[in-house]
């Protein structure tokens, strides 16, 4: 019911298939793959060459979160490289209802992505078309933020509006929520309504190299707290 995302960009990247391999074995679900570039967002960090040496390392899904502008000519790249979900900042694209469309065309799921000051409304009119929804609780651009915290009532507004869309149409879009995310925080982030966690530096800051285990603690961690939730 919960999906945990470590984001790669935390991660030690002259070892990238090592720690998406470690990540995995150690009970992440997903992994979170943040493109940014320097345009849309002041960082610049890995695109679809990247991903498609990753690939091979693990089957679990790549979770593509495209901090770029514009958006449209970069998705079928990451499609080939085999990213399963790409969500993007519907502010960076001239078509937003075009872009979901090429991204469940080009086979994978789709998501928005909200910046903290964007409003929800731009998801109203393209449901259909959304398999994630995505609420970023930092600015995007950076790992190792400080949860903004306004956005457990903006989870709490999310959660209510997809609630309402599965009871009518019988889908269920998943309800991210990316920046900040730590083992002290996670369980009032999913009561507000998040099933999807993103979490870079707090899974990729707490391991150290020598350890095959690095993250099994805190992965464990993470688990916990969520399970105490459901409960
Ligand atoms: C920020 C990225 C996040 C980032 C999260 O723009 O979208 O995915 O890696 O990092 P932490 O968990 O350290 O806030
Ligand atoms: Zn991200």
């Amino acid at each position: 019911m919960y999906r945990i995302a470590p984001s790669l960009l935390s991660a030690d990247f002259a070892r990238l298939g090592e720690e998406v391999r470690d990540v995995i074995d150690a009970g992440a679900d997903w992994i979170h793959f943040d493109v940014m570039d320097n345009h849309y967002v002041p960082n610049l960090t890995i695109g679809p060459l990247v991903c498609e040496a990753i690939r091979p390392h693990t089957s679990a899904p790549i979770d593509v979160h495209l901090m770029v502008k514009p958006v449209d000519r970069i998705v079928p790249d990451f499609a080939t490289a085999g990213a399963n979900v790409i969500t993007f900042h519907p502010e960076a694209s001239e078509h937003v209802d075009r872009t979901l469309g090429l991204i469940r065309d080009a086979g994978c799921q789709a998501g928005l992505v909200f910046n903290p000051a964007t409003p929800l409304d731009w998801m109203d009119h393209v449901m259909d078309k959304l398999d994630v929804v995505l609420l970023m609780s930092v600015n995007p651009g950076f790992g190792g933020q400080k949860f903004i915290p306004e956005t457990l009532n903006k989870l709490r507004a999310a959660r209510a509006r997809l609630d309402a869309y599965e009871a009518r149409s019988g889908r269920r879009i998943l309800l991210e929520i990316d920046g900040g995310v730590k083992t002290d925080n996670i369980a009032e982030i999913a009561r507000a309504g998040a099933d999807t966690f993103v979490a870079g530096s707090a899974v990729f800051g707490a391991a150290k190299a020598s350890d095959p285990h690095r993250y099994d603690t805190i992965l464990g961690a993470l688990r916990a707290e969520l399970a105490a939730v459901k409960a």
